[in-house]
């Protein structure tokens, strides 16, 4: 006699009735991950002792079949999630009247419970609908009679808990409630019910735009409270408790409110066993409490984005040796970092950016042996340490816009970096070429005096090079040809440094670059022709996208990851229940820096895939632009200006239909600007002042219609609009020059052309009028009388004219 009947993992299962029928004893039946058909749904009413069915995961899709399951009398426990279910619940289910445990999970129920089915499920103890598309208000106070009910989640729902209309008092006591991300249609606050809650171990109100003073009073209610979550809400206040202990709670996670005042001085001896703290990204000032330092068993500290002020405290620095992550980011920290040798030695993650830390980089932070630190945006000064070389585990080391001098030592190509950011400092000295970077993603040494070459190991050896920013600095010589070895590289940017050469044909091998930055150099020499290789390729694929994403955590197996809650309620209940995992995990995202639209922008993670851009400008290039690079058709800028650049604007630049920013100024481009330019549609900036460009500028269609004179300035033989020089009157037409010669000649060719006919009009006009008063005798007598009213200021007008003429012909 079967009494139970596994199924897991992924079977197919072809199951009819008749073998169904023999199973009429059965009592559970778990067919989790199994592909099952749907019409076994219709079928399994057979199994009359039935008390628990289990069907996650089983790909279902459309409404829940209103007959022929609804019979299992006897059900306790059924769960249906992770399918795609829709429509509304089946009034049948009404029947189910001994459910314990009910999960509808991941589906896209929608439409009301119906309320007599609720009214019927009196033994109800677990309920799920989250992440469903449930539409309809349901009153809280519809559970009010499930005195049996220990567990609802509802997070991701469009439910619309109704105001707490009905009044009345629960009869049950929650343990475990999850109501993230509802929309609490009308209820702003707390909902009244959790006033007479006292046994709950997890609450989940976060993405709820709850308003009110923070409820502290869920903490002092509920003394099993192991887990409170009231992240990214409105609530204000201070974050104050009554003095009783709270022993059992773990995790706080209270970031993204309005909280302010300073955090109580006590807080460790409310919260002793406290393992997650998140307080980011809210309003709490006056320092961190020395006490703090009592939090022994505290895993993960984020107190980002406040106004803290004063110093990291000695006692915390040195108690808390259980902590692994640390973020203090976005205050007014100020002081030395760690003072005293610190005991924190499972410290992983250190994220002291954006602060007023000052002093040296102090030894004692060498406890940091793998995982993150973040320094930068301080005003810590002195010299690197060489002992940092000894941090070998050491994935990503951020120390930009402090105040740091000396050279890079040797020692930091000991370590394993992803990325290494020093930009914005005072460093000097060469790049020391190290020759094991092979994981180093990002490099960015901007903004400091280095000097001397770009050294072709430090190139050879980092084969996973996304990212290489040396701006600003002073280094010379060429690029080194290894360059081309790089095929991950998307970002090189030199501008600002004494670079000289030629533009090497390497970079063509580049074919995934989306930034190339050589301005304010003194490159020289041709534009390759094979330039336009280097985005050919630029289509970027998803997993490319995620690469680059990640590409600062695609170390997610050393990050410390967030904790998650098992909710998985069976009958019975699981010993440990709740139960806090560590799962989900954190990431951190590139970030680099472009100038377009003359305005520099700062891209950061996926926005990197949509730009591309290339800068040559203020360099000593010469020759022609290669018509090829009018092929590249991703690119979104393109500056050459300030070069030696001649001959024409290649037609080609016509197929650019991407492009918001060409800027060609200040070469001795000449020829005629193509025509065809007004098919670049997303141009926004545009530029081709101060060349030797002749002919009419292009229609003042689609975007060339917004471009001012500016765009157009200092090419003395151009003409049309937006520009002052009249193209009719310059060069008619119907003589205008085809070829480029004889410039010169030209406007005074034009000139005679223009007496010519201007004397040709005067004398018809003349001879029209004289024809006029000759045929009419009124209009005679009227044409004298006019003359003598006004001889005065037509003899004004004729003077005035003169003058006009004469500045013209001078001009
Ligand atoms: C059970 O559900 C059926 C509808 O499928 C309904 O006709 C019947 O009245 C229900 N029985 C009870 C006891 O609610
Ligand atoms: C709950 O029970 C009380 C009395 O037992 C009753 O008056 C009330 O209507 C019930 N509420 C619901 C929603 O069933
Ligand atoms: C909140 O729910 C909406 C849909 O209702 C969803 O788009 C959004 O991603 C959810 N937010 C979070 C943080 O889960
Ligand atoms: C919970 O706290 C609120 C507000 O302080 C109070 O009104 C209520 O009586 C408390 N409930 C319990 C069960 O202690
Ligand atoms: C907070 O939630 C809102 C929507 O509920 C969302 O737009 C916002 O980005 C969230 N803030 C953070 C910091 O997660
Ligand atoms: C915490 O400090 C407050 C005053 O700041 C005091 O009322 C309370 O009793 C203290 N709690 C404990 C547990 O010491
Ligand atoms: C703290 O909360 C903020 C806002 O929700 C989040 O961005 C951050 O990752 C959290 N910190 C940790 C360490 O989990
Ligand atoms: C930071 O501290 C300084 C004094 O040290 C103060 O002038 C400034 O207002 C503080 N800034 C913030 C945002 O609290
Ligand atoms: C580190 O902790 C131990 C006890 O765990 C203590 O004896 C020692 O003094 C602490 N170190 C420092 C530098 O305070
Ligand atoms: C760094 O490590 C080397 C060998 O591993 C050791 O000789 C040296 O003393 C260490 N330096 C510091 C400053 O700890
Ligand atoms: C550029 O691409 C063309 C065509 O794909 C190819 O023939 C040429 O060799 C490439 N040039 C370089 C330098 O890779
Ligand atoms: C240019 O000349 C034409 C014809 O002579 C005239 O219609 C037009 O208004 C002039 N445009 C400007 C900008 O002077």
């Amino acid at each position: 006699m079967t009494h139970f009947l596994l199924i897991s993992m992924t079977q197919k299962l072809v199951i009819i009735g008749l073998e169904l029928g023999a199973l009429n004893k059965l009592k559970q039946l778990r067919l989790d991950d199994s592909s099952i058909d749907k019409s076994f749904l219709h079928m399994v009413g057979v199994l009359t002792s039935l008390n628990v069915l289990t069907m996650s995961h089983c790909g279902f899709s459309g409404s829940l079949p209103a007959q022929g399951w609804c019979e299992l009398k006897k059900l306790q426990e059924i769960d249906i999630s992770h399918n795609h279910f829709d429509g509304i619940l089946p009034s049948c289910l009404a029947n189910l009247t001994s459910l314990q445990v009910l999960d509808l999970s991941y589906n896209h129920f929608n439409g009301n419970i119906a309320l007599s089915q609720l009214s019927s499920w009196t033994s109800l103890e677990y309920l799920s609908l989250s992440n469903n598309d449930f539409l309809n208000p349901i009153s809280l106070s519809w559970f009010f009679n499930h005195s049996n009910l220990k567990v609802l989640l509802s997070e991701n729902n469009k439910i619309a808990f109704e105001p707490n209309s009905h009044g009345g008092t629960p009869t049950f006591q929650l343990e475990f409630l999850v109501m993230s991300n509802c929309s609490f249609d009308g209820l702003k606050r707390t909902p009244r019910f959790l006033q007479y809650q006292y046994d709950l171990q997890v609450v989940d109100l976060s993405f709820n735009n709850l308003v009110g003073k923070i409820p502290t009073w869920l903490v002092e209610n509920n003394t099993r409270l192991v887990c409170l979550v009231l992240m990214n809400n409105s609530f204000t206040g201070p974050f104050r408790v009554s003095n009783d202990i709270r022993p059992n709670i773990r995790y706080t996670d209270i970031a993204v409110n309005y909280i302010e005042g300073p955090i109580p001085a006590n807080f460790s001896l409310i919260f002793p066993n406290l393992e997650y703290l998140n307080m980011s990204n809210n309003a709490l000032q006056g320092s961190i409490p020395s006490s703090f330092g009592n939090l022994v068993s505290l895993w993960i500290l984020d107190l980002s984005k406040n106004q803290l002020s004063g110093t990291i405290p000695m006692h915390f620095a040195v108690g808390c040796d259980s902590l692994a992550f640390l973020k203090l980011s976005y205050n007014n920290l100020s002081g030395q970092i760690f003072p005293t040798n610190s005991n924190m030695t499972a410290l992983s993650y250190l994220y002291l950016d954006n602060n007023k830390f000052s002093g040296k980089i102090p030894k004692s932070i060498s406890i940091v042996s793998y995982g993150s630190i973040d320094f930068s945006n301080n005003y810590l000064s002195g010299m690197i340490p060489t002992w940092m070389g000894n941090m070998s585990g050491l994935n990503l080391l951020s120390m930009a816009k402090n105040q740091l001098e000396g050279p890079i030592p040797f020692e930091l190509c000991k370590l394993d970096l992803q990325l290494l950011h020093l930009s914005y400092n005072n460093l000097f000295g060469s790049i020391p070429s190290c020759s094991n970077l092979s994981r180093t993603e990002f490099l960015y040494l901007n903004k400091n005096s280095l000097s001397g070459l770009i050294p072709s190991s430090l190139i050879l050896n980092t084969s996973d090079l996304i990212g290489l920013d040396l701006r600003d600095n002073h280094l010379t010589g060429n690029i080194p040809h290894s360059i081309g070895s790089l095929p991950s590289l998307r970002i090189l940017l030199l501008r600002a440094n004494h670079l000289q050469g030629r533009i090497p044909i390497q970079l063509c091998l580049l074919q995934t670059l989306n930034m190339l930055d050589l301005s304010y150099n003194k490159f020289s020499g041709p534009i390759p022709h094979c330039l336009s290789n280097i985005t050919l390729k630029a289509s970027f694929q998803e997993d490319d996208l995620r690469g680059l994403s990640s590409g600062l955590g695609s170390t997610n197996s050393f990050l410390p990851s967030l904790p998650y809650f098992e909710t998985k309620y069976t009958t019975p209940p699981d010993e440990e229940f709740p139960r806090i995992h560590w799962g989900a995990s954190l990431n951190v995202k590139p970030e680099a820096e472009f100038t377009t639209k003359r305005i520099t922008y700062s891209y950061k993670g996926d926005i990197l895939q949509y730009m591309f851009g290339i800068d040559l400008s203020c360099n000593r290039l010469v020759g022609e632009i290669p018509p090829e690079l009018g092929s590249m058709s991703n690119i979104r800028a393109l500056n050459l200006s300030h070069n030696s650049l001649s001959g024409p604007i290649p037609v080609t630049f016509s197929n650019l239909k991407q492009i918001e920013s060409l800027d060609l100024s200040y070469n001795n481009l000449n020829g005629k600007i193509p025509l065809q330019l007004t098919e670049m549609t997303s141009l926004a900036v545009f530029s081709v002042a101060h060349n030797n460009l002749s002919g009419t500028t292009p229609d003042r269609k689609n975007q060339f219609g917004t471009f001012d004179e500016s765009s157009y300035d200092g090419n003395i033989f151009l003409c049309g609009p937006p520009l002052q020089n009249n193209c009719t009157k310059m060069r008619p037409p119907s003589t205008m020059p085809v070829d480029n010669e004889g410039e010169e000649g030209d406007i005074f060719m034009d000139m005679g052309v223009f007496y010519i006919s201007f004397v040709g009009a005067y004398i018809t006009v003349l001879l029209g009028i004289v024809a006029v008063l000759f045929i009419n005798p009124y209009w005679r007598r009227a044409w004298f009388n006019l003359i003598e009213v006004c001889i005065d200021t037509c003899y004004c007008f004729v003077v005035v004219h003169y003058h006009k003429l004469f500045n013209y012909r001078s001009a």
